[in-house]
This record gives C-alpha cells, sequence and structure tokens, in this order.
C-alpha cells in the first residue's frame, strides 16, 4: 500500500492493475494469434507494465525498448522529442506494437508512432497503461488501454516523479 509514503495516495491498486494486465493481455493474445508480435517498450516508465504484460500473453513475443527524451519539456507546443536510445530491432513489415506507461498530451506517443512509421512495419499499434486525455494537445488513439485517468501526477508501477517512486507496486496520485 502507498500509506507507508506520505502524501501519496492510491488510485488504482495491484489487484485492479492485474486484472487490467489481464484483460489486456487476452485481448492482444486473441488478435495477433499466430503471429510473431515485436513488443516495444518505452523506457523507463513502461517497463514494470510490460515485464507484467509478457508474462500474461499467450504469444511467441519479441521485446525491444527505445528511450525518448523530450527536451524543452512537454509543455511547449512545439514539442521537441528525441530518440536517446533507438532501437536494435528491425521494423520493417514487423507486427509492432508500442507499450506506454501514460499518454499525456500525447506529443512524446504520437512522436513515436510517427518515426516507427516510417521504418514501414506491417502493422503498428498502441497499447498504454493510462491515459489522460484532459491533458491531449496531439490526437493519439490507443488501441488498448488499461486506465482512463484524471488531471492529477500519477507515480508508482513504473512511473516516476524525479525518478522517484517507480517500485511502488500501486499506481498513486502524488498530492504536490
Ligand atoms: P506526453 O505529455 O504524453 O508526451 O508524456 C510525456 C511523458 O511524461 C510520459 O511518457 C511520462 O513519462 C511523463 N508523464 C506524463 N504524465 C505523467 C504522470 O502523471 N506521472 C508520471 N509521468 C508522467
Ligand atoms: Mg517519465
Amino acid at each position: 500500500m502507498c500509506h507507508r509514503k506520505p502524501r501519496l495516495e492510491v488510485l488504482i491498486s495491484r489487484e485492479e492493475i492485474s486484472q487490467a494486465v489481464n484483460r489486456l493481455a487476452s485481448q492482444i493474445s486473441q488478435d495477433y494469434k499466430g503471429k510473431q508480435l515485436l513488443l516495444i517498450g518505452v523506457l523507463k516508465g513502461a517497463f514494470v507494465f510490460m515485464a507484467d504484460l509478457i508474462r500474461q500473453l499467450d504469444l511467441p513475443v519479441e521485446i525491444d525498448f527505445v528511450r525518448l527524451s523530450s527536451y524543452g519539456a512537454a509543455q511547449k507546443s512545439s514539442g521537441k522529442v528525441k530518440v536517446v536510445q533507438p532501437l536494435k530491432s528491425l521494423i520493417k513489415g514487423r507486427d509492432v506494437l508500442v507499450i506506454e506507461d501514460i499518454v499525456d498530451t500525447g506529443i512524446t506517443t504520437s512522436f513515436l508512432l510517427d518515426y516507427l512509421r516510417r521504418k514501414k512495419p506491417a502493422s503498428l499499434k498502441l497499447c498504454a497503461l493510462t491515459d489522460k486525455p484532459s491533458r491531449r494537445q496531439v490526437p493519439v488513439s490507443i488501441n488498448y488501454l488499461g486506465f482512463t485517468i484524471p488531471d492529477k501526477f500519477i507515480v508508482g508501477y513504473g512511473l516516476d516523479f524525479d525518478e522517484k517512486l517507480r517500485y511502488l507496486p500501486d499506481i498513486c496520485f502524488l498530492e504536490r
């Protein structure tokens, strides 16, 4: 539980997360049956979600990671995003599913999807653990979604505040 830390309140418990992971895994397993799916996790935030998700999938997946940085921060409408750690995998002709921790303004995800689309995958879809639609600046369509959340800053289950609190097993509001 989060109450060992002050000013944290559980928004989504580990049990609810686990149910959502199972639901998403069974949808993805059905939709990609017979295919060799390539999952691309967005570091660092998606690593916990991705680790749980792949173990519930009934598919022979391959995994890779990409690391992005948004310098100037997402507040800027220009939304400059940079690929810090590029992909090792060949994307061309593959069925690719991007795994995100959160879609907030949409700037990061939309940049990544454009970047991957240029590499000509056979298919490209998005699975996001959480979505904050009230903050959206760039439209992003999410094919597999865990939770829609209100406009509050969340931490835990991979999500950080200033690189801290990623280890919390529940998703919590950070009251600032
Ligand atoms: P974007 O605004 O959709 O481009 O999101 C940029 C990044 O900000 C996400 O990938 C997260 O790493 C981070 N982020 C956005 N909202 C939150 C939050 O509520 N908690 C923790 N990280 C967040
Ligand atoms: Mg982050």
